[in-house]
């Protein structure tokens, strides 16, 4: 794996971003059109798939459970599964590499089939907390033995004994996770009866729409404040073709690009736009961004359009902590666009960023600290002094910057190095790899420098 080996890379400032572009497909989607078209009986084509190692990690699972999957010479993948309930027990470890969605909603699928599986990852995976999503298959009747028991903690690598007889449950989730929810859900899918999930705050809902979209009945109510999404158990999934919109949460790096680097106009083409992903689209426009929209679609039961940036002076803003889980892996970026802007920007309820693939909320402190940016974390939230302008910090010298295994990191400090004098260090872009492997390309094409 790339990210086993360490490689630097350096953003040079100094040009203009211009140009159009796609992204890689969504990294969300792309994982559940694996599982979903992975067990469907009959053939999926998927479209736009996002070649990225933590999807192909879900692909190689997959197939170690009985599902074929190939990619054809036009560049489309295709599917076909053995049905709800046929998955076959792996003969080896999964080994999901740096991915969360994967190893998570995968728990879940293997959690209601009588099947034994054992998962691991890569050192950021094997830190990350899973007894989120444990707890509510224990309730299904799954088993689990695993590391980290000492410390009170359920670490990977972790085994699963899935349930001879799967039972439904009703489960409020204690924390704004689309992938617990979506793991109970899946669980779900070979349980008898009902299944539910309840969120205070919703979070992305590409299960729910995927599995409608292959013939599940999937339904969703809204009250009190609390989501309620429900599963009806052992459904038929029918084989049924995915077209994978552009990941926001990658066309964030291009986009904050052309807003912080003077003279740049860039536009992504085919973003994803679903409501439960654009927090960041928001607030940057509430900044005063430059941002336009164009061109709204429907494709395959995703909203997408075309997303344009221009240059421009942003303002501090306050980021309601109920804006979260519609932006959660966009604080990076955003954090890197508000030590631009003019003022303070406060974002509020971040705890979860300290369980993504890298405590982002320390990484991302350190990291604008490195750049001379004044930063606070109080409770939950962190707060971030604007300079209306480059950090005067980044004048002097390059900042290096540790990325602590994730990408998201690694991009937004390559990001921020584009827009002042004497650019950026990154430790290591190898896990660039796991979410959007033609991002140096990309960035290069439009115009910027960034040596690795
Ligand atoms: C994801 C959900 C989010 C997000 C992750 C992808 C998903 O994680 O950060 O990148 O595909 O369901 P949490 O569910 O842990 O919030």
């Amino acid at each position: 794996m790339a990210h086993e080996q360490t490689h630097p890379a350096a953003a040079k400032p100094g040009n203009a971003l211009k140009g159009e572009t796609g992204v890689p497909g969504d990294k969300s989607i792309s994982h559940r059109a694996l599982m979903f078209g992975g067990l469907a009986v009959g053939q999926t084509r998927i479209t736009g798939l996002l070649e990225g190692e933590d999807v192909l990690r879900t692909a190689a699972a997959m197939r170690a459970m009985g599902a074929e999957i190939v990619k054809e010479a036009d560049g489309t993948w295709r599917t076909r599964g053995r049905g709800i309930g046929a998955l076959a027990e792996p003969a080896d470890v999964l080994d999901l590499g740096n991915a969360g969605t994967g190893a998570r909603l995968l728990m879940g699928l293997v959690a209601a089939h009588p099947i034994f599986a054992v998962f691991t990852g890569d050192a950021s995976l094997r830190r990350r907390p899973m007894g989120r999503v444990t707890a509510p298959l224990l309730r299904m009747g799954a088993k689990f033995e695993h590391r980290g028991t000492s410390e009170g903690k359920v670490l990977l690598p972790l085994a699963v004994i899935g349930a001879k007889n799967p039972m439904p449950i009703e489960y409020e989730l204690p924390v704004a996770s689309a992938q617990v929810k979506s793991a109970v859900l899946l669980a779900g899918l070979n349980t008898p009866g009902k299944t539910t999930t309840v969120e205070k705050a919703r979070t992305r809902d590409h299960t729910e729409r995927m599995l409608r979209h292959f013939g599940a009945e999937v339904t969703i109510e809204t009250a009190n404040g609390l989501t309620r999404a429900t599963v009806t158990g052992r459904p038929e999934l029918k084989a049924s073709d995915v077209i994978v919109p552009g990941d926001p949460s990658s066309a964030a790096f291009p986009l904050v690009a052309g807003l912080i680097v003077p003279g740049s106009d860039v536009t992504v083409r085919g973003v994803g736009l679903n409501p439960l992903r654009t927090g960041l689209f928001t607030t940057l426009r509430e900044m005063g961004a430059t941002l336009d929209i164009a061109n709204k679609r429907d494709q395959a039961g995703e909203e997408v359009g075309d997303l344009n940036a221009r240059f421009t002076a942003l303002k501090g803003v306050e980021v309601p902590p109920e804006r979260a889980p519609s932006m959660i892996d966009e604080y990076p970026i955003l954090a890197v666009a508000a030590s631009f802007a003019k003022g303070r920007t406060i974002m509020r309820g971040l705890h979860e960023l300290r369980v993504k693939e890298s405590d982002r909320l320390a990484a991302i402190a350190k990291g604008l600290e490195a750049c001379g940016v004044k930063i606070a974390i109080e409770g939950d939230d962190l707060i971030v002094e604007g300079n209306d302008g480059p950090p005067p910090g980044m004048e002097a010298a390059t900042p290096a910057i540790a990325t602590h295994l994730d990408h998201r990191i690694a991009m937004s400090f390559l990001v921020m190095g584009l827009a002042a004098k004497k650019g950026t260090r990154v430790d290591d872009c190898a896990t660039i790899a796991t979410s959007f492997p033609d991002f140096l390309p990309l960035i290069r094409r439009l115009g910027g420098e960034i040596v690795a």
